[in-house]
């Protein structure tokens, strides 16, 4: 292998948290990468991916978006640049340097009003400005005639950088009663089980749109509750109503992802709260 012949996965939005844990999980594998985010790639712009993206590359991964979910209320057109145009610029690239795109979508693209599991090709009906910009991303990925793994995933949690899961253990740490929203219900997803079944997809699946979650489902509160527990931590947390915490951006009320085509592939999904635990045993400080 010559010294120009770029690494098989290409990691864009490196900096972020799911793009950590690819990072270890393709080291755990021996996997070689490469890790780009601002400003070295922008993925508004067909000339910065034209530079950052060599023919020879094998797997493009998009761990980048604008994923401030209230934050796209006020800037959907800033949103829709990375979240829907970017994508489609993105996989334009893909396409024309052969590389497979790997990328992520959310539950936020359905209108959370089922009351069962929505499967990979449910009818859209995004309720949020966070929700559309990601399905125009899902559509020019669709279009754009590259091989392809969309993937869609909620609640994601790691170790490390800011989710709910780091800020549960803080907040149930230091007060003694707290409020959590017990009336929208999804599944919880470990972002390094996320990143090992993203592999797998991408190794043994067909293009196309998968869902990859953790196995069960809950509400924010059963995971505020589960999470104080491991953390043993007392403190009273009570059910209340979305209503109670009013958000620029509304949130599904039943967000949970059918699993049935990733299982059929790579076997059941672990339990939230095993994942959870084992998350858990390896919090990092905040830093
Ligand atoms: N977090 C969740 O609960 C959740 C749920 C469902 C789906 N997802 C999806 O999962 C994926 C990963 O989410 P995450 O939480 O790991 O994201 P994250 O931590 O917010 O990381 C996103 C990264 O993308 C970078 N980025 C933003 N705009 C960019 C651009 N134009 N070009 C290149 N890089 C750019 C960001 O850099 P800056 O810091 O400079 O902005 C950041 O490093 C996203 O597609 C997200 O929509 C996440």
């Amino acid at each position: 292998m010559s010294d120009t012949t770029p690494q098989p996965y290409l990691l864009v939005g490196a900096n972020g948290m799911l793009a950590r844990a690819w990072k270890e999980r393709l080291e755990a594998d021996g996997l070689g990468w490469t890790g780009l985010d601002r400003p070295e790639i922008d993925i508004t712009s067909e000339q910065s991916l034209a530079q950052a993206i060599p023919q020879g590359t094998r797997y493009v991964v998009n761990c980048a978006a604008f994923t401030d979910v209230d934050g796209c209320e006020e800037h959907e057109d800033a949103a829709l640049a990375v979240n829907g145009f970017g994508v489609g610029k993105l996989a334009e690239r893909c396409k024309a340097v052969g590389a497979m795109l790997i990328h992520y979508s959310t539950d936020y693209v359905f209108s959370g009003e089922a009351n069962a599991p929505y499967p990979v090709d449910a009818d859209k009906g995004p309720q949020s400005a966070y929700g559309r910009t990601k399905l125009v991303g899902e559509e020019l990925l669709a279009k754009s005639g590259c091989d392809y793994r969309l993937i869609r995933t909620s609640w994601l949690y790691a170790p490390w950088a800011n989710n709910f899961v780091r800020t549960m253990v803080r907040l149930t740490g230091k007060l003694d009663e707290l409020k959590v929203v017990d009336d929208q219900r999804g599944r919880p997803t470990s972002a390094e089980h996320l990143a090992a079944c993203s592999l797998r997809i991408a190794q043994d699946g067909e293009t196309g749109a998968y869902h990859v979650t953790d196995g069960g489902e809950c509400t924010w509160h059963g995971f505020a509750v589960e999470i104080a527990r491991i953390a043993g931590n007392t403190c009273d947390i009570a059910p209340c109503t979305t209503d109670e915490f009013p958000r620029p951006a509304k949130r599904p009320t039943y967000s949970v992802l059918g699993l049935e085509k990733t299982e059929s592939l790579a076997g059941p999904m672990p339990d939230w709260k095993d994942n959870l635990a084992d998350v858990m045993a390896r919090l990092e400080e905040d830093s």
